[in-house]
């Protein structure tokens, strides 16, 4: 079936709130490449949201999955251990930021680890109340959904949410809540945590607090270098634990293994999921051995977390992220994208913001440079014109004007090249007066 026919199955199968960013079926993909049914050949600045930072069919995980599902798919790790699992286990535990004992288990999805670390902050506190970020994504289930920050299209119609949620203001420079500018500003927005004690919730009250290190739905928002470790100290300071959510910030992402290293913080618990699997459901909850073990046996657990072939594609992960020096690949990869984009900023004042660490990249769309008004529809046109041309992409943003970069880690230097060059062909279709030229 070609793509026409394949959008006509879906209209009469898939209801409508199933994100369709484009009619585009996949049919094979290596590495960065994806064809689709009908022959053509797109670049992958998506990744599959941040999923293949090895690549699409990397060798190595093929080999994995392939040998896992000869010997057995599943037996519920809870009934009949194995041991990839726990090699996975220990892998995230000797990976994870900070030097106390961790322990880890898994789930399915980012969502449901998020669920689970909830879980686990309540159950070892003794306490109920979550603090979360204004621009922060957690998941679309209920729990998540309520931590999420961003109301259309997640939260619209969906309520009611969970209860004793509070969200402050992230250090979102660009358009900063305090309207003040950084450095002269001290990182003034970190001390919002603190005043959300006086003015929405006792401190003796809140569990913990949920950061994205960098916000990624929200749009590649980096803090400045010493807010996470602000944050961090005010939780420590009223017995509240700082969950890291780097389900799209780990594995390599961000040039570190987990992107709080860059604060040189350590979170007392952590989320993963996305490339952790490549592409094979599969998420974790890493956290200090103390905190974790606090829940009694059973407290956790699902039928499928922790798959055995997930497991396994997780191992090969880590080892092709080792192997093929992934993380310095991500930094290179993610410089060259940014100054590809500054260069175009300097020729299109539309581009308000050229932002990410490591191979995190974003720019951020505005129909003027002083306002900073957000321009949606210039980011809508770009990105189906990225499609046109031959660039899977993803966009970002509360206000759904950020173009996000998320290339695998493994994308050769000609296939980056080839996409960037589409990527600054298209802004100059869909651009129509480019300052400077
Ligand atoms: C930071 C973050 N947390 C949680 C999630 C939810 O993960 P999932 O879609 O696997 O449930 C995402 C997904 O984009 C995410 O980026």
């Amino acid at each position: 079936m070609n793509n026409a026919e394949l959008t006509a199955l879906r209209a009469g199968n898939v209801p409508r709130g199933v994100p369709a960013t484009a009619p585009v079926y996949v049919a094979r993909a290596k590495n960065a490449l994806v064809t689709d049914v009908e022959g053509r050949e797109y670049v992958d600045f998506a990744a599959g949201i941040g999923v293949m930072n090895v690549g699409h069919c990397h060798p190595k995980v093929v080999e994995a999955v392939k040998a896992q599902a000869d010997l057995y798919s599943h037996t519920c790790f809870g009934l009949v251990g194995y041991e990839s699992y726990l090699r996975l286990a220990e892998k995230l535990n000797q990976h994870a930021p900070g030097d106390s004992a961790k322990r880890t288990f898994f789930v399915n999805s980012g969502a449901e680890a998020v669920e689970n670390a909830v879980k686990v902050a309540r159950y070892a506190t003794g306490r109920k109340s979550i603090i979360a970020f204004e621009d922060g994504f957690h998941g679309r289930t209920f729990m998540t959904l309520s931590l999420t920050s961003q109301v259309s299209p997640y939260k619209i119609g969906f309520g009611p949410y969970a209860s004793d949620i509070y969200r402050i203001p992230y250090a979102y420079c660009y358009r900063c809540p305090l309207a003040l500018t950084y450095p002269a500003c001290g990182c003034e927005c970190a001390n919002l945590l603190q005043n959300a004690f006086d003015k929405h919730v006792g401190a003796e009250d809140v569990a913990a607090v949920i950061a994205e290190p960098v916000q990624g739905e929200g749009g590649f928002i980096v803090p400045p270098p010493e807010y996470m470790g602000r944050i961090k100290k005010i939780c420590e300071d009223h017995g509240i634990l700082l969950i890291a959510d780097e389900i799209q910030t780990g594995m390599g992402r961000t040039g570190k293994w987990f992107a709080m290293e860059h604060w040189g913080v350590a979170p007392d618990l952590m989320t993963t999921a996305k490339a952790l699997g490549a592409g094979f459901p599969l998420a974790g909850v890493t956290g200090r051995q103390d905190i974790m073990d606090t829940v009694h046996p059973s407290g956790v657990g699902t039928t499928y977390g922790g798959n055995p072939t997930a497991c396994r594609a997780g191992l090969a992960v880590f080892d092709i992220i080792e192997g093929e020096g992934l993380l310095e690949r991500a930094t290179v990869l993610g410089d060259r994208i940014r100054s590809r984009f500054k260069a175009l900023q300097k020729h299109y004042p539309v581009i308000g913001d050229v932002r990410g660490i490591g191979a995190m990249a974003a720019i951020e769309l505005v129909e003027d440079p002083e306002t900073k008004k957000p321009a949606g529809d210039l980011a809508k046109a770009f990105r189906a014109a990225l499609y046109a041309n031959g660039v899977i992409n993803v966009g970002a943003g509360t206000y759904h004007n950020v173009v996000r970069v998320l290339v695998p880690l493994t994308i050769e230097d000609d296939t980056l090249a080839r996409g960037l060059d589409i990527v600054e062909e298209t802004f100059a279709q869909v651009s129509a007066s480019p300052a400077g030229s």
